[in-house]
């Protein structure tokens, strides 16, 4: 796990942009945090180093938001108005999910045990009024079969 200190909104979007470079193909990212602590900040990151050019919003009314960038695509779901796991998936993440594109999910308690268990964990914690600590927890390797 890293531990990484942010001073304000601009290094959590930075962070996030650093973060993006680690990802591959396919991968998920469950983002958590306060309301406030800064999810947001960190996918318009993400979003900017998939090179794409305009602001990543907070998908809160329309669920799941893609932005197309230049070298990726991330999609990018909030989920804090749902209720149950089943609704979740109601907004077609699932099939994002069997693609190669990469998906961070804010608020990804709302699924439960759907959650799938190889995503990325990001956690937002408020440390003060501008500093934030962002711990990064990569996914556990895969046992392969023999
Ligand atoms: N170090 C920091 N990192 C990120 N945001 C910060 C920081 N310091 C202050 N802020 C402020 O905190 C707020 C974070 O808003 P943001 O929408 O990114 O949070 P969120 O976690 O997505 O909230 P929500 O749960 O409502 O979706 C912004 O107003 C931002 O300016
Ligand atoms: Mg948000």
């Amino acid at each position: 796990m890293d531990l990484i200190t942010s001073k304000n909104a601009e290094e959590t979007r930075r962070i996030g942009a650093q973060f993006l470079a680690r990802l591959r193909p396919g991968d998920i990212v469950a983002l958590s945090g306060d309301l406030g602590a800064g999810k947001t900040h960190f996918v318009k990151g993400m979003a900017d180093a998939c090179g794409f050019a305009g602001e990543a919003t907070s998908p809160t009314f329309t669920l799941l938001h893609e932005y197309a960038g230049s070298r990726s695509t991330l999609w990018h779901a909030d989920l804090y108005r749902l209720d149950s796991p089943e609704d979740c998936l109601s907004t077609g993440i699932e099939e994002i999910w069997c693609g190669r594109d990469i998906t961070v999910i804010e608020w990804p308690d709302r699924l439960g045990s759907l959650l799938p268990s190889d995503a990325w964990r990001v956690d937002i914690t408020i440390t003060g009024e501008h500093t934030r600590t962002i711990s990064i927890t990569p996914p556990l390797p895969k046992t392969t079969a023999l």
